[in-house]
């Protein structure tokens, strides 16, 4: 099926209208919002194209051109735009709309999130407030003023620096800010409300001092504190590692519970999800605190790449946001270990982007084609495109990169800028050649290296041959060769050599001298490429590199690899003996001396997203049938080994520095396996009786969950009462109850569809229902009864109509079918076809459907 709604990137036009600036007012009130906008436009090209500004869902009031009010025949209304007919240069254009936040339950433009109001405008939600030229390469100067109930909204707050406030008529009151620098009109936003608010300060490097406010709902001030301390961790490390500087007088947060993302980039006041913000000891788990840094950064990093530099158009989402997750991934492992950071970041990758990009909704990091911009907010754009910043940051070096950065800066600063600006600068800024990298941003698809070895002895030549496969898809059937970095390590008997080569043919050799054996290849250290590898190692030699290569991801990687061969073969015979020498492998991680929170990556096994990605298709039982196979056969080798290490971390008092978390993370990995067994179920219960933190109690429960244990019941019972009052850890309590894993689960749900707290308008609890069971729960997700598929899709048709984002984002994994058995395609396809034939289908999720069904 063909959209000719669908937008190309190549048919990318530039305005013909500048906006020099937008003087907003607003009048709020719940479900007739008043928005005043005055807009001073210029015509720009010399065509005589009228002005067609973008609006949807508004009231129009009034039109008035340089303040002469305009008949409904000088203007032309429908559903998703407003056309005036001037040949005027140079114009105030004046736009009074109505709007009704209240019932905004798609969460996007202005909304109430519980008793306050807010917005989220990026990527086209601004259109939802007043009609405008609502795209990233307009940018222009805001004045904001927000007038409202002072009882009601003693905050009122936009973008930029307060210049005027006072008090009105009936109760009410006003605040006008003023923002100094350009910008599209998605980073516009506006919060009224009645907060608790955490003030401190921070003094930029060059002695500026910038005012610091983190608004929370009332009573949670003692949970605003860890963000606040890193939102300053951020502030300095961009001054440091990239001499990037705030510029603003004042940066303000506002944690809400209604968002339908992480959290929102707007100049001098983010919004954020209360999830990012929210942190305390007994609420929050070591999870949770990363997360809430990782966020708070990733925002704050945005103000230059994103809000000072922006995108041209919404096919460059990447440029910002690629960039952006590469920064505060560097961050974060530079605030924690590094090595732990990047595995995580794997993980993640290799379990849902390269998932996203084999099924049908597969982009490039620059996608071309967009019917709905909200389904390209993807790990694709964001994960992928981080990886592919990593690359250049790999082939140019540290000091080279920032030689690029700083030229990207110098050029683009204060524009509306493409993903081939960027690369243009990194190349010109570092004098390193990377046309054939541009690649990267127009091809979709996991890339596969087949990596062989050969040995000769004589000539003490030791050669590696790498090929790629970029194999076609349907979205892109022809695809050219990459330029691939890889970083590897030769291990021998007396040394270990590390070598950066890059690939960029379709097959190429590489040879090593002077080896009198052959050593052993610790490939793709680092993960220094988005790319599967197909190498046939010997089983001892993985077994080698998990102890001995330099790089901590090569070490976790082999054993992951060790693992995962194991899983194959059980998947093709469930009667595969496992070797005594994968418990002597994991004996040694476990009982030598090393890091933590390494051993306990280590010691995970990969999980079911992982695996499936490395199938062509898969029952979906057997897998977990193999995994569960494998995970007794560790418990059962190592119990007194993990018993004992249980043992040696458990009953100390909670702390949160980085070597607490790790041993936190050891132990709870080692209660993982116990949890399997039936000689120490008392661990888990006790531990959950005991604990004197979120990760704990959460860990105890989870297992339970997991083994379906007879105490779960009572002992969540019990969280709940606890915690009935706190969102965010309901939100837990949701999740922990979706992931019981008995037949008893599809009662469980029936319940929890009816509990009071079970707000689907709400996206955070949507997700730890709906989501945490047909993610994370997969044994009755994939249920033969079809029942698991039907409770996802019967929720995507509610969520269609409530919010559409939301739901576009739960269907993922119905629409990742071609990866099952033909059973199992057949009843998602069912469903599929099912939600295809619903009324009110949004663009979000047509898009997807026709994908998937196409
Ligand atoms: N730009 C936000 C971020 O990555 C994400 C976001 C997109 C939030 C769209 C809301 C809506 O930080
Ligand atoms: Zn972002």
């Amino acid at each position: 099926m063909t959209d000719t709604n669908a937008r190309i990137l190549a048919d990318y036009q530039p305005s013909d209208f500048a906006i020099l600036s937008t003087e907003l007012e607003f009048d709020l009130a719940d479900q007739a919002t008043r928005v005043v906008n005055k807009m001073h436009i210029e015509r720009i090209t010399d065509k005589a194209q009228p002005l067609i500004l973008d609006g949807e869902q508004l009231k129009l009031i009034s039109v008035q051109l340089n303040n002469i009010e305009l008949s409904e025949s000088q203007y032309q209304l429908n559903e998703t735009s407003l056309t005036i007919d001037t040949e005027a240069q140079d114009f105030i254009l004046t736009v009074i709309t109505e709007i009704d936040p209240l019932n905004n339950t798609a969460l996007e433009g202005l909304f109430k999130s519980g008793d306050a109001f807010c917005t989220q405008c990026e990527a086209e939600g601004f259109r939802r407030i007043t009609y405008y030229l609502d795209r990233p390469d307009v940018m222009a100067k805001f004045t904001t003023k927000v007038i409202a109930d002072k009882k009601q909204y003693p905050y009122l707050l936009s973008n930029g620096n307060k210049i005027a406030a006072g008090d009105l008529a009936n109760g009410k009151h006003f605040v006008t800010w003023q923002d100094p620098f350009l910008k599209p009109c998605y980073l516009f936003a506006l919060v009224a409300g009645d907060f608790d608010v955490l003030r401190s300060s921070y003094t930029t490097v060059s002695g500026r001092e910038v005012a610091l406010e983190l608004f929370v709902d009332r009573g949670n001030l003692p949970k605003a504190e860890h963000a606040m301390t890193s939102l300053k961790k951020s502030m300095q490390w961009d001054e440091q590692t990239f001499g990037l500087e705030y510029d603003l007088d004042i940066y303000m947060i506002v944690a809400v519970d209604f968002f339908n993302m992480g959290a929102m980039e707007n100049k001098g006041l983010n919004v954020f999800n209360s999830k990012f913000v929210l942190a305390d000891q007994s609420s929050a788990t070591d999870t949770d605190y990363f997360n809430v840094e990782a966020v708070i950064a990733h925002e704050y990093f945005h103000n230059w790449t994103g809000n000072r530099v922006t995108c041209r158009d919404w096919f460059q989402l990447s440029l910002k946001e690629g960039l952006t997750v590469f920064r505060d991934q560097q961050f974060s492992g530079d605030m924690h270990s590094a090595a732990v950071t990047r595995i995580q970041n794997v993980r993640v990758l290799r379990a849902q982007q390269f998932a996203e990009d084999a099924g049908p909704m597969a982009h490039p990091i620059r996608p071309e084609k967009v019917l709905e911009m909200n389904n390209f907010y993807t790990l694709t754009v964001y994960e992928k495109g981080a990886e592919v910043i990593r690359m250049i940051h790999t082939l140019l070096g540290q000091d080279k990169f920032r030689q690029g950065m700083d030229l990207y800066f110098q050029r683009f600063d204060g524009m509306a800028v493409t993903c081939d600006d960027f690369v243009d600068a990194m190349a010109d800024g570092s004098g390193i050649d990377l046309s054939q990298f541009k690649r990267w941003y127009s091809q979709s698809g996991t890339p596969e290296l087949i990596v062989k070895e050969s040995f000769d002895k004589q000539q003490q030549l030791f050669t590696l041959t790498i090929a790629q496969v970029n194999k076609p898809s349907k979205q892109q059937t022809e695809k050219q060769d990459l330029l691939i970095p890889i970083k590897l390590e030769l291990l021998s008997d007396n040394e270990k050599t590390q070598h950066l080569i890059t690939l960029s043919d379709s097959q190429q050799k590489f040879e090593f001298s002077g080896y009198s054996v052959k050593p052993i290849v610790a490939f793709l250290s680092g993960f220094s490429a988005p790319v599967k590898v197909n190498f046939p190692q010997r089983e001892q030699e993985l077994a080698l590199i998990m102890v001995k290569a330099s790089d901590a991801f090569n070490r976790w990687d082999a054993g992951q690899q060790l693992l995962t061969r194991y899983i194959h073969a059980l998947v093709q015979d469930a009667d595969f003996t496992l070797p005594q020498d994968l418990v002597v492998a994991f004996k040694q991680i476990l009982t030598l001396p090393g890091d933590a929170a390494l051993k306990a990556e280590q010691l995970t096994l990969p999980s079911f997203d992982e695996l499936v990605e490395q199938f062509e298709q898969i029952d979906p039982i057997k897998l977990l049938d193999a995994l569960k196979q494998i995970r007794l056969f560790l418990a059962q080798g190592l119990a007194s080994e993990f018993h004992q290490q249980f043992q040696r971390l458990s009953g100390r008092a909670y702390q949160n520095d980085g070597q607490s978390i790790g041993e936190r993370a050891l132990k709870n990995v080692c209660l993982a396996y116990l949890s399997h067994l039936s000689d120490y179920q008392s661990l888990t219960v006790n531990q959950y009786q005991n604990a004197d933190n979120m990760t704990d109690t959460l860990a105890a429960l989870h297992y339970q969950a997991l083994t379906a244990s007879a105490r779960f019941s009572e002992q969540i019972k019990d969280f709940e009462q606890k915690w009935y009052q706190t969102p965010l850890v309901m939100d837990k309590c949701f999740m922990l109850q979706a992931l019981f894993a008995d037949e008893s689960i599809f009662n469980k749900l029936a319940v929890l569809e009816q509990h009071p707290l079970f707000i689907l308008k709400n996206p955070n609890r949507a997700r730890s229902l709906i989501g945490a069971f047909s993610h994370n729960n997969p044994r009755y997700f994939h249920c033969l009864s079809g029942r698991g598929y039907r409770f996802l899709a019967k929720h995507v048709a509610a969520l269609n109509d409530i919010n559409p984002q939301v739901a576009s984002r739960l269907i993922t994994p119905l629409i990742q079918f071609k990866k099952f058995d033909s059973k199992r395609q057949a009843m998602m396809k069912t469903e599929l076809v099912n939600l295809s034939q619903l009324s009110n289908l949004s663009r979000d999720l047509k898009e997807k459907l026709d994908a998937a069904l196409g």
